[in-house]
This record gives C-alpha cells, structure tokens and sequence, in this order.
C-alpha cells in the first residue's frame, strides 16, 4: 500500500495494542447510547471482504462476507456483533493457516503450503440480551491459528431513518419515475447492521468492498474502483469491485448507489485527489461552488496537519430527504441535506472534512475517547473556517458556546439530571480547552503537537491521552511549558470538573503588586455547594497593561498551578488598568478591585475604545455584570461598564447586554425599580435601533441584522412606543379579516407587544381565536398564541380572566395540557405570578377540589405561584398562605417548604442589590434627562 508506506513514528507515543488500556481523563465515564460491553478478545480480525447486493424497490439486501480472523486464544466460539434486523443464512469456518507450531512440524514433513481446511460449525446463534452472533465450532480452534470466516445474510434497508444501509427515492422531474437510490451511514455502531462483524472502533483492518448493482445506477465506495463484472445469473445487473481500503473502522464504511449526476475535479495534492460533488440532476446547478469551499478547506487543514488527506477520492453527495441531523463522514463518502450542502456557509463541510483525519485516519480507541475527538474537531472547523473567511462570524464563535457553559457550570446544579446536556456541555468546554492551549502555547507549538500526534496516530487509534502528550512534548521541545507540567494535568483540571473558576484580581496601588486568587464560579444562588475549597484549576494568568498595550502576546506571565492565591509584582501604577484573560483566552470569568473596574470603564468611554479588540469589550462587559448578578461585584460598578455602549455597534460587545437585560429585568420586574430599568433600556437601544434602521439594508453582516432583531425586540419589550404602534397595526389586520379563525396574517414577533401593552379588545380578540381555532389548523400556531395570551400582559386582570375561563369555569376548549402550559408561563413574569398566587389564595377550596384527582396540575399551579417570588414582599405573602393553608398543601407540601427557602436567597438578593441598582438609574435618567414614561 502507498499510503501505508510511508507509516513514521516520531516516537510521542510508543505502545502496543494490548499496553493501551489505561488513560487518565476520561470525559465521560459511560457513553449513554452505547453499551460499554467490549467483544471477547478471543478471535480478531485482519480483514474482510464484503458483498452487497441492495435491492432498493424492494426494501432489502443480501450479502456475504468474508472475515480473515486470528485465533488469539484457544476457543470453541466466534462472537461477533450483528443487529436485531438481521438474518444469516449460512456459516462456514475454514482454517487458512494453522497456528505457527503445527506450521514447524508439518514443514519438517513436506514444506508445502497447507491448504484450507474447512472446520466444522456445531451451531450459529444468537446471543440473548446482547447484539452479538455467536458460532460455535465442533473442536478447539487453536491459539494462532487463521481462520476465514464466511458467512451469508440478508437484511431489511432502512427506510424511514438514515441511518446502517438505507434507501430513499426522488421524483424525477422530466419522466415523473421514482428513483431509488442507498446509501449507508454507520456511525456510531450500525455497521452491525449491514454485515456481521467486529463492530468496535479498535478493530481497524483492511477492507475489499463489493457491490451488486443494476447497470442504470453507479456504485460508489471509500476506494476507486477496481473492476466491473457482469453478473451470472442477473441479466442488466454487474459486480463493482473497490481497491482494498487501509485499515479502518466499521463506521467508516460508505456505499452509495444512485442515479444522481456529478461534478467532477481534480485537486493536484500529494494523492491527486479526484473530488466529486453529486446531486440528482436538477439539484446539480446550486452546488457549482461546494468544491471551491472543499479545496479552500483542504489546504488549511492539509497544512494544519502536514498529511495530505489520505484517500485518492471525495465522494460528496447532496442528499434528498436526508433525515439523520447530523452529516454522515464515512471515510472518502460524505452525506448532508440538500440545502446544507448548497447553502451560504462552509463550516458544515469542514466540520466533515476534519473528521477524515480525525475519526477516520486516526480512530478513538473506544467511544467514550471520541468525546475528545468530537471537541477537538470542534476546535479544528472553527480554526480552519476563521482562517477561510475572516468575515464569516461562525455563530460569534467561540462567545456563544463561552457563554452558555459559563451559565450552565455555574448553576446550583449543572446540567440538572440531563446526561445530553452535560455531554454537549463538557464537549463544549474540552473545545474550549483547545483553544485555550492554542493561545498559551502559541499557535506554531500547538500544531506541530498536533502533527506529531496525527503522524503516530495515523491508520491506528488513540486515547485521549495521545493527545495531551503529543501536544506536551512538543511544547518541551519549543520550551513552551516549564519542564514540571504536562498538558494532560492542566487539561485535566479543567475537564473532569463540572465547574469552572472564577479569577479575582486585586491591586495594591502603593507596591505595584496583585494578588491573583482563584475559587468556584457559582452564580445561581444559593452559593453552599458543597467542598468548594476542593476544587482548584491550572490556570493560565495572559495580562495586558494599559501603559503597554497589547493584545497580540498570549503566553502567560505566570500559571496557577494548583494554587489559590499568587502575588503578582511590577504592575503598572494606579494611572493604568491592567486586563487579565483578555480575548477569553481561558474559559473564566475575571473580578477586579472597583478602581481598576473604573479605568476600564473611563477607557471605553473615550475614543481609544478600540484599542481594546471587541472580543475582549465583550468580556468585561459580560463579565462585569454578571459578577454583579452573582453577588461579587457591585450593580454601580457593573452598570458603569454599560455606558461606553452608546458609541459601540458591533454587535459581538452587544451580545451580551441582551441577556443583561433578560436576566435583570425578570430578577426586578416586580419592584418599583423595573420601570426605571426598562426607561434605562429604551434610552441604551432606542440610538442604535434608529441608526441601523427599520429595514435590512442590502448586503449586510448577520452581526448587524442580528443586532437590529435583538434591538428591536427587547425596545418593544421596555415600551419602546413606535414598536408597540408599529405591531398593533400589524395586529388590527387581523382584527379586521372578513373570517379571522382561518389563519393568523401577524408575523410572530408582534403577537407579545401587542398582548403586554395594547388593550383588552385586543387582547379578547386573541382569546377568542384560541377558542374558536379549527382541528385542521397546525397546533404549533395556537400553543403559541396560548403561550403568549398568559405570558405577556402586564395587567392582572387579563391574568385573572384567563384563570377563570380555564381553571373555575372548565371552559372545554382548554386541555389539562394548556392549563399546565399556562400556569409555567405565569411564573415567568412578576405580575404573572403575583396574579396566580392571589387567584389561588381567592379561590383556594374550589380549586382544591378540582384538582383532586389530578395532583400534577396542582403541583404545577402551587409551584408557579409560589417559588418565584424575590422580595420581601413576595415573602411575606407566601410565608402567611403558608401558616393559613399549611396542612392542606398535600402532594405540593415539598414544593412551599422548597419555595420559602428559595424567596428568602433571592429577597436577601434583592434587599442588597435594588437599592444600589436603583441610585445608579436615577443618576443615569438624571444626566440623560429622562423620567421614567408610563
Ligand atoms: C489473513 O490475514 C493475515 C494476517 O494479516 C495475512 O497474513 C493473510 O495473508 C490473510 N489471508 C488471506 C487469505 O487474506
Ligand atoms: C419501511 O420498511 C418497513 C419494514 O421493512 C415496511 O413495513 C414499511 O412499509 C416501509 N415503509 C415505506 C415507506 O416504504
Ligand atoms: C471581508 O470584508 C471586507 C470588507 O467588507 C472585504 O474587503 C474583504 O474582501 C472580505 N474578506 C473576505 C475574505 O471575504
Ligand atoms: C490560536 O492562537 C493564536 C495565538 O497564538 C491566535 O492568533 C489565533 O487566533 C488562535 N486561533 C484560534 C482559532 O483561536
Ligand atoms: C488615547 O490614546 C492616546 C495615545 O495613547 C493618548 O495620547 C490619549 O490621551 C488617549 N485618550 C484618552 C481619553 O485616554
Ligand atoms: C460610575 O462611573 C461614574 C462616572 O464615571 C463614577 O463617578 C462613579 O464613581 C462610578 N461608580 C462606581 C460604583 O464605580
């Protein structure tokens, strides 16, 4: 094999097969889909030759397969994996070399090669509780002995997911004929579906690929084909033969036989690479530009990895009716919807195109390494579609995954009970972590780490521990690390936890000198989670001081190494500010004394505001207030950090004042305060909404059109008058319809304003659609209207009417299911709740026996109106329903003991912070001139 070749090992990681089973981080400890159960290692495979014969009209296949196996230990029994759905037919065993021993002795005889020796099988069957088959041989097969395994099956093809080996079909817009096509996708473990085999991702061997197909179709596989034969038996049908693969997974498997028209090209690499891009014929034309974005995003990564890609074909297919959600990578073989291959963006087809190097050419070990895989191909397309196109924001990488998992690690509780979202989370960290080592280590020194790691890893598999060593040893090299840490420690720390720090930085003005200390960040209240003192990071300590501005050195001044507190000395005097973590650098928030707080917050008011990268705007301001949210930074100080907004309109330092005014507002909405605030919100947006216009402009950045929808949305939100104008005329369209029940003309976004400040009659007229709308129409339209008639008034008594018609008159237009829905849409607002609880106070014994029967309705309500109170006031009138009603709470007992625990935390929140919140407004409305309107 060319490809194989030239195999060099730079000597990172020198291990065998059987010493790789240990490793020292593992992400997540059991992989939730898949069953941790490994194949005995008795019998293991060197190669195998498949043969498919799909028939897609029919909805089935056939096949066999042949299995070269080594015996590794005396055994009666070959245990493989095959799936539910499939059938086989026959079994043969036969002995194509017998164990090394027996070779000697017969050598000494007659120095013939031995010929195969068929073995005899007792029975092949299949295991109960597992997706195994097992075939059990009359005698003893002997430990290094090889066998062939053959087997025959045959097997439905999936047709309402895509997923193992599926089919699907198209009209054909000239002859109006269906046309059937198949194809395969098998990752994570489906490959058990298509044939019998060793379905685990260590087995990487060799493959032949044979393919049965109808003359009309063209068959394509991860190789070139080697040759075509005519069928025997099968008149218009022929045999594809593909060259033999290098060693790779089952899930790497692809086969596609369709009818679909291509593009072809040929990219002059080091393999010669032909590209092509295939579609059915009338979705051929959207795809003209797909092989431009392909061979843009080859070189970036052909460089980044200093390996050419490793096959001499790509194989790109726009799919119709794909189904699966994410795009199939099969090696050489790649599968997306139609419209997200032809669409705007290249970040799809470089995430695919990232994992041929890593999934294909370098496989993890086993699934629970592929979660570093999966973040480290993370990391990978955002680096390779930054470097394509540095306009393309890519989602405002890495600030949107940055800011969720600052929410999500810094709950009372992370990721609740979720396993999905601690996944995605802690992938979203670990990729964060890369990025962290790309900064600190300097980019040069993290991708040399990263090609000596493909270089040893290449055509074999790996944990995640190959990794974080390649990338040490090649740091020691560069002398980027001193020489006591490894990268496996630092990351480490940072993964294994479900918490992220919180860094402090305070100045001694008179030395010149800062402590630096480092804790949990928590901030949900409340804060007791317990053995906080335990948990401790390496942390990278990056600063940038205002006397010597800079933004382009990323090394750090110093790691934490494990440490609480260090001393930092030769600061810059208490003229300049010093910034630490700057651009985000590592996944943490950072706290400072108020004097340096003010500096920042003067400097971005003046006009070297740029001089910080907007990157790093964004961070001080979202950092800022959500210390404050958190109860480590006073609200005076953090709202300083807003005013530089009225000269910024990019919208990456925006961003993060959205979810400032979200949060905030539903934490005050019930004090006197929040009309000050939402004055305070209409002044911030009102310049930027009007500067950027009503309309989308041509051409335009998403950044900007994004900016205008928030901006937008959050001005209705605070009153902003010509939004609410603006929507209630939208709104009086449909007001005025000839048969309004028939379908709703008002886009979404007008529905809320309208209900939250426009009138009863409007607000009436919504209600009455509820009641009157028809079965036929889609129930997503009317559970939204639902959704907004209960969660956006301001008035009580919309609250209250809504409460009576469903819950004390059973109106039977509403279901047990909207009731529900509108009791968890109350909670989200003060007078939502606050009218709940006061309806559920009124009308206490009727309610309670109408929900006698029906416990969760009564939680649900109970839960609602009582654990989202914040101020002492909310206090206090649940403390008395409490004492009232006490012994009649039943089932929702837990829910009020629970709820006056959480008023207490948040009213001691609100006791701290409304007052200094309140102050600082008063003095932004005075100096704007502003009273507080309605
Ligand atoms: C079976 O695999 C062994 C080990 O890789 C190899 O030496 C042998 O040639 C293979 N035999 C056949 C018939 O493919
Ligand atoms: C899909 O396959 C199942 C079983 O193989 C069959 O019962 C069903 O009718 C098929 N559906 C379609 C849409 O072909
Ligand atoms: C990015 O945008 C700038 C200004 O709009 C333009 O001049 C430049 O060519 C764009 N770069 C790319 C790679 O599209
Ligand atoms: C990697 O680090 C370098 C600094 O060494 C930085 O300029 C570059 O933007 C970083 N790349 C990514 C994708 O974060
Ligand atoms: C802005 O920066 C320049 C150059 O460093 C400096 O001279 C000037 O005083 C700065 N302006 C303010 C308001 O800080
Ligand atoms: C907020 O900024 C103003 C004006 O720069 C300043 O006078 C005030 O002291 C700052 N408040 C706090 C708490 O830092």
């Amino acid at each position: 094999m060319r490809l194989l070749s030239n195999l060099l090992v730079l000597g990172c990681v020198v291990s065998v097969y059987s010493a790789r089973q240990r490793r020292s981080i593992d992400l997540i400890a059991a992989h939730s889909l898949i069953s941790q159960e490994k194949l005995p290692q008795d019998v293991t495979p060197n190669g195998y030759h498949l043969t498919l014969q799909p028939f897609p009209i029919y909805g089935y296949f056939v096949g066999t397969v042949r299995i070269n196996v080594t015996v590794q230990q005396d055994t009666r029994e070959i245990v493989l994996h095959t799936h539910s759905s499939m059938v086989v037919l026959d079994t043969a065993v036969s002995q194509i070399q017998p164990p090394a021993d027996e070779i000697k002795n017969t050598e000494a005889a007659e120095s013939e090669q031995p010929s195969p020796s068929s073995l005899a099988v007792e029975s092949t069957s299949k295991v109960a509780k597992k997706p195994w088959l097992a075939i059990i041989l009359q005698n003893e097969a002997k430990s290094g002995a090889i066998l062939e395994v053959f087997l025959r099956f045959t097997g439905s093809l999936f047709n309402d997911t895509s997923e193992g080996l599926f089919r699907n079909s198209y009209i054909d817009p000239l002859t109006k004929e269906t046309k059937w096509f198949v194809s395969t996708y098998m990752r994570p473990n489906l490959a058990r579906s298509v044939f019998p085999c060793f379905d685990e991702p260590a087995y990487k061997v060799p493959m032949v690929i044979t393919v049965g197909r109808h003359k009309s179709m063209v068959a394509v596989s991860n190789m070139p084909l080697e040759k075509t034969e005519a069928m025997e038996d099968w008149k218009d049908w022929v045999w594809d033969t593909f060259e033999r693969t290098p060693p790779m997974a089952t899930f790497s498997i692809g086969i596609v036989v369709s009818e679909f028209s291509y593009l072809s090209y040929n990219i002059s690499n080091e393999n010669d690479l032909e590209l092509k891009v295939w579609a059915r014929p009338d979705y051929i034309v959207a795809l003209t530009n797909v092989s431009e974005k392909v061979m843009r995003s080859l070189e970036i990564l052909e460089e980044l990895w200093e390996t050419p890609y490793p096959l001499p074909k790509l194989n790109i297919y726009a799919l119709p009716n794909y189904q699966a959600t994410k795009a199939a990578d099969s090696w050489g073989v790649l599968l997306f919807k139609e419209s997200e291959l032809s669409g705007k963006g290249s970040w799809h087809i470089t995430q695919e195109l990232v994992y041929q190097w890593l999934g294909a050419l370098a496989t993890p070990f086993w699934w629970n390494d592929a979660h570093i895989n999966n973040a480290l191909v993370r990391f990978i397309t955002a680096y390779t579609t930054l470097k394509m196109d540095e306009n393309e924001t890519f989602n405002n990488w890495p600030m949107t995954t940055l800011y969720s998992i600052y929410y999500e690690f810094s709950k009372r509780y992370p990721h609740g009970k979720s396993t999905a979202i601690k996944q995605d989370s802690t992938s979203a960290k670990t990729e964060l972590v890369f990025r962290m080592l790309n900064y600190t280590l300097g980019e040069s020194t993290f991708k040399r780490g990263l090609q000596r790691f493909i270089d040893d890893r290449k055509y074999k598999t790996f944990f995640s521990d190959d990794i974080w060593l390649c990338l040490t040893e090649q740091a020691k090299f560069d002398e980027k690390l001193p020489k006591t840490i490894t990268v496996n420690e630092i990351a480490a720390s940072w993964i294994t936890k479900d918490r992220l720090p919180v860094v402090t930085v305070r100045r001694n003005y008179d030395e010149n000198s800062a402590t630096i200390s480092q804790r949990v960040y928590l901030r949900e209240r409340p804060h007791d989670v317990p053995d906080q003192e335990k948990f401790v990071w390496w942390i990278p300590v990056v600063l940038v001081r205002q006397d010597k501005l800079n933004f382009h050195n990323s090394t750090p001044l110093v790691w934490m190494k494990r440490e609480r507190e260090i001393k930092l000395e030769h600061l810059p005097g208490k003229e300049h500010f010093v910034i630490v973590n700057p651009e985000e650098i590592g996944p943490f928030p950072v706290n400072y004394d108020a004097t340096n707080w003010n500096m920042l917050a003067q400097y971005l008011c003046s006009e070297n505001r740029t001089k910080i990268p907007v990157h790093t705007r964004a961070k001080l301001l979202h950092d800022a207030w959500n210390l404050a949210y958190a109860g480590d930074l006073s609200f005076a100080t953090a709202l300083n950090m807003t005013l530089f907004l009225k000269n910024e309109r990019e919208y990456l330092a925006w961003d993060p004042v959205f979810t400032l005014i979200d949060h905030i507002g539903k934490h005050i909405d019930s004090s006197s305060v929040h009309k000050k605030f939402q004055t305070y919100v209409r002044l911030l947006l009102t310049p930027l909404y009007e500067e950027l216009g009503n309309e989308p402009q041509e051409g335009e950045s998403d950044g900007r059109a994004h900016l205008r929808s928030s901006s937008k949305i959050f001005l209705c939100q605070a009153g902003y008058k010509p939004c609410i104008e603006e929507a209630q005329t939208a709104f009086r369209k449909w007001m005025q319809s000839t048969n309004p029940d028939e379908g709703n003309p008002v886009a979404n976004q007008y529905i809320c304003p309208v209900f939250k400040w426009g009138t009863q009659e409007e607000w009436d007229f919504g209600l009455q659609r509820i009641v009157n709308f028809p079965t036929s129409r889609k129930q997503n339209e009317r559970t939204y209207l639902l959704k907004t008639l209960a969660g956006c008034p301001n008035d009580a008594s919309k609250i209250e009417r809504l409460l009576n018609i469903t819950v004390l008159e059973q109106n039977g237009n509403f279901t047990d299911n909207d009731v529900y829905l509108i009791f968890s849409m109350l909670s989200g607002g003060a007078n939502g709740y606050t009218s709940l609880f006061n309806f559920l106070r009124k009308n206490w014994d009727v309610i309670k026996v109408r929900f006698e029967e029906k416990p969760h309705l009564w939680n649900s309500l109970v839960t609602s109106a009582t654990t989202v109170f914040k101020t002492q006031e909310g206090l206090d009138m649940v403390s008395e329903l409490y004492v009232e009603r006490q012994s009649e709470f039943g089932t929702a007992d837990f829910v009020i003991e629970k709820a006056l625990r959480n008023i207490k935390e948040e009213t001691k929140w609100s006791n701290d912070n409304l007052p200094v919140i309140e102050q600082w407004l008063d003095g932004y409305l005075r100096v704007n001139d502003a009273v507080p309107a309605n």
